[in-house]
């Protein structure tokens, strides 16, 4: 039975046995009310829902009523107590509800390391492109968002700027900002101005323009610039201090697709939810997808453990975070002339001056109560600033340096295992992060000499040559809700990355770091989504008709593959391998898809057809002609899952792809990559004849699964073009 079906049930139960009760205001909380489809008269939007709302809170909906969605698509915001919540979810035409629940921000050298150098192929019609970023806003000052030479943005463009202390340009086209409940923070600017800094680099790696001098004070200076330096940005702040709402995020898309955005970038994400309709980024991504908009969110920065992905909609991208072949090492140099190399971000410079080295354990504030076996993790207050003063501190944990900063610290030597080093953090101090191994070192050092010193070099850029492999935070798949689909979709760079910053936000984000700059440098998935982001922006500035499957497709098929002995999980840490911008825009074929395919997705899914037709505000049902299966829903990607007892699979995978290559060509099929099981495409051989010409297949996959894990692909090569595409069958328990 359905999912939703037995949640209405479950409601009702509870229902008729409460009791009903005056809820005071403290009870209540805001839920999401989601209603489907765009009203047709959407000026009564409010009224309408107020009405709905009076027969349950009475004289009291209208001051309930935090916000209404009614440009793009139909619901709203409001407080109600438990009881309430489930009377409203028992109402016409109310597809599903849930609470305003928090999102979390997923927290330059990187194109050309893609091989997509700054001289690539552009259409001029780049700067017709607009992308809407949905972050902590943005710092219109930056170099990366100068307007010179760009026109005006195009007449479809219907977006405003809340011009609250920022003004927009033909750069920046749009900019808006939201907060239902209108609660803001010391450090807030009340307007689409970034006091967080994550929003403008998020914003500057999809689409900065080209700035030659880009660097963090001396480190990885160089070009900085975006994918589509000539597209145009809109900006929807929906997160504060690096948190997110529902209710904001939603209303971001509400706006954004009526205002005419092509494309739409979130690196943000939320705890997962087991339901499509319950979880704003997956209502809003459907519904841009409705109106030809792709959405690219980020995985998330919850691995490497398996099932962690907090976005996982078929209907829109999601990205995972690889790293470059940049790194950021930091040297200690210490008294006895041996050399340690960390990891981290230091810009500081100590000019080989040595200062004396105390052990963090050493050191207790016994005045404050503290002893040796908290002051080892150099935690707040716990360590004594008449000891500390002037030395450089071991720690035994990573830490964000801010305590040893208060203390009076030169420097901070922190060290520890986890998390993996595969990724360099910039503190408010001079600081390194060593292995375990040279802590212990280290440590030994202090505890058997009598004037212990040392120094902490500016950190030193070497080339990883094992790049790019998947980050270790990168969030992993399989996806949670459907395990037949596969998730992440892509990897692309998230590691180490240099993009503008805002000019109030300290480089190490840590309150009392003086250091404010142009560009800094910061890892997360929420660094890789823009660089997908701008890819398929690159696509929609070649092929301005394309769906978001066909621009997702292009993405996915065209991937280079990325390596399962370097990459822990295969493609649930990477997905199709790693982003290709230059080949995505010439991909031969594409897997398309549109509202009805994940209509029949979703009838599969088990969702009703009336909860259906809400959604998608027409008549489509879940027949049997209709009633699609997760194995034939048109994706570049292919997953299955192998259930005990037998771990048998035996599938069969329905598959049609459209030619935009060239009119004549013949594709043959091959699967490589797995030798236990049989998996073959039926044809093998895909001849066509014109552009737009649509050749079905099936891909079978049949035996048993012996390992955890089995990694394949299959790949349409004319001569030309090798359309690649993910297979991947696993056990679950
Ligand atoms: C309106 O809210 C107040 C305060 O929460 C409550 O006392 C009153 O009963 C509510 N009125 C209705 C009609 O629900
Ligand atoms: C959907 O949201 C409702 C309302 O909060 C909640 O009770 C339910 O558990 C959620 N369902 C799923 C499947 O997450
Ligand atoms: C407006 O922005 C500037 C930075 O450009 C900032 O210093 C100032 O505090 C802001 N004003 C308000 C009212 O937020
Ligand atoms: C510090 O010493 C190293 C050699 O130990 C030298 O290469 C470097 O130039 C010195 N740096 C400064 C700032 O003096
Ligand atoms: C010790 O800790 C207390 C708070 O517990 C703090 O007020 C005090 O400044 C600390 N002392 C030193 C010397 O750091
Ligand atoms: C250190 O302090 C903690 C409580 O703060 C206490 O449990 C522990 O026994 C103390 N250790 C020593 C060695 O005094
Ligand atoms: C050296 O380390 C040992 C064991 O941790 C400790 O008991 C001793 O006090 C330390 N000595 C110095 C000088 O830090
Ligand atoms: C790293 O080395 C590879 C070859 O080993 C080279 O292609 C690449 O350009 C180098 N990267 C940097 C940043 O020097
Ligand atoms: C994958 O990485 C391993 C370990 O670095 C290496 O030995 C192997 O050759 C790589 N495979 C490919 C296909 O590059
Ligand atoms: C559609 O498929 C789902 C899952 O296979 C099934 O539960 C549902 O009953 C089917 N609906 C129709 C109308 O065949
Ligand atoms: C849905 O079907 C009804 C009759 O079955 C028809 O009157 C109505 O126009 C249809 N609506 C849409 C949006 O197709
Ligand atoms: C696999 O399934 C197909 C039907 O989809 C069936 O014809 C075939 O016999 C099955 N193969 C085996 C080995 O069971």
């Amino acid at each position: 039975m359905s999912r939703l079906l037995l949640l209405t049930l479950c409601l009702m139960m509870i229902m008729t046995s409460s009791i009903a009760r005056a809820s005071s205001d403290d009870d209540r909380k805001a839920y999401i009310v989601y209603m489907g489809d765009r009203l047709k008269a959407d000026l009564h939007g409010p009224s309408i829902h107020r009405n709905m709302l009076e027969q349950v809170l009475g004289s009291n909906a209208s001051s309930s009523l935090l916000h209404s969605y009614t440009r793009s698509f139909n619901g709203f915001v409001v407080k109600l107590s438990s009881e309430e919540m489930l009377q409203v979810a028992a109402m016409n035409g109310v597809v599903s509800v849930f609470p305003n629940r928090k999102k979390q921000l997923h927290t330059t050298r990187t194109w050309d390391f893609m091989g997509f150098p700054q001289e690539a192929d552009r259409t001029n019609t780049g700067s017709d492109v607009i992308i809407g970023v949905f972050d902590t806003g943005i710092w219109p000052e930056s170099d990366s968002f100068d307007d010179t030479g760009f026109g005006l943005p195009p007449v479809t463009w219907k977006g405003i700027c809340q011009t609250s202390n920022i003004t927009c340009n033909n750069k920046i086209v749009g900019a808006r900002y939201y907060k239902s409940d209108g609660v803001y923070g010391p450090q807030d600017f009340v307007s689409p101005r970034d006091s967080e800094g994550h929003g403008t680099h998020v914003a500057s790696t999809a689409a900065g323009g080209v700035v030659n001098t880009a660097g963090l004070i001396g480190l990885a200076a160089g070009t900085a610039r975006g994918a589509v330096p000539s597209a145009r940005l809109a900006i929807y702040k929906v997160c504060w201090s690096a948190i997110c709402e529902d209710a904001d995020i939603l209303a971001a898309f509400d706006d954004a697709i009526e205002d005419g955005v092509n494309i739409i970038s979130i690196s943000a994400g939320g705890e997962p939810s087991l339901n499509y309709f319950n979880d704003s980024i997956a209502i809003g991504s459907f519904h841009a997808m409705k109106h030809g908009i792709l959405t690219s969110t980020s995985a998330g920065n919850d691995g490497p453990d398996l099932g962690t992905i907090s976005n996982y909609s078929p209907w829109h991208l999601s990205v995972a975070a690889s790293t470059i072949d940049r790194k950021f090492f930091t040297k200690l140099k210490l008294g006895n002339n041996k050399v340690y190399q960390g990891v981290s971000v230091n810009t500081f410079d100590m000019k080989n001056v040595t200062y004396p080295i105390i052990y963090g354990g050493n050191a207790p504030n016994v005045t404050g109560g503290f002893n040796g076996s908290s002051s080892r993790y150099c935690e707040t207050d716990s360590l004594d600033s008449t000891l500390v003063k002037g030395k450089i501190l071991l720690c035994d944990v990573l830490n964000d340096g801010e305590p040893a900063l208060q203390a009076g610290a030169a420097g901070i030597v922190m060290q520890g295992d986890e998390p993996a080093k595969d990724f360099a953090v910039s503190f408010p101090l001079p600081a390194t992060f060593l292995s375990a191994d040279d802590g212990l070192n280290v440590f030994n050092y202090i505890n058997r000499t009598s004037n212990p010193i040392g120094t902490i070099l500016k950190s030193n850029e070497e080339n990883d040559t094992f790049a790019p492999y998947v980050a270790s935070f990168s969030s992993r798949g399989p996806n949670p809700v459907t395990f037949d689909i596969l998730k992440p979709d892509i990897a692309a760079p998230g590691v180490d990355i240099l993009a503008a910053w805002s000019s109030v936000s300290p480089v190490s984000r840590v309150k009392s770091d003086q250091r404010r700059v142009p560009y800094n440098i910061i890892s997360g998935t929420s660094m890789a989504c823009p660089h997908a982001t701008g890819v398929a922006a690159y696509i929609k500035s070649f092929h301005p008709s394309w769906s978001p499957a066909a621009i997702k497709s292009a993405i996915i098929t065209t991937a280079f593959p990325m390596n399962a002995t370097t990459s822990l999980d295969n493609e649930f840490g990477y997905g199709a391998g790693h982003i290709n911008p230059a080949r995505a825009i010439n991909p031969g074929l594409v897997y398309d898809a549109g509202e009805i395919d994940y209509v029949k997705f979703l009838c599969a899914q088990g969702y009703s057809n009336k909860h259906l037709q809400i959604v998608t505000g027409d008549n489509s049902t879940c027949s049997e002609a209709t009633n699609g299966t997760v194995w034939d829903l048109n994706l570049p990607s292919f997953a299955l899952a192998a259930s005990l007892p037998a771990r048998y699979v035996n599938q069969t995978f329905q598959r049609t792809v459209m030619n935009v290559g060239s009119p004549g060509c013949t594709y043959k099929g091959t699967v490589t990559g797995s030798s236990t099981l049989n998996i073959q495409s039926e044809p093998s051989v895909l001849s066509f004849t014109h552009i737009g010409q649509k050749l079905s297949f099936v891909v079978k996959i049949e035996g048993r699964l012996i390992e955890s894990i089995v990694s394949a692909s299959l790949v349409w090569d004319d001569g030309l073009h090798q359309v690649r595409s993910p297979i991947v069958v696993y056990a679950t328990s």
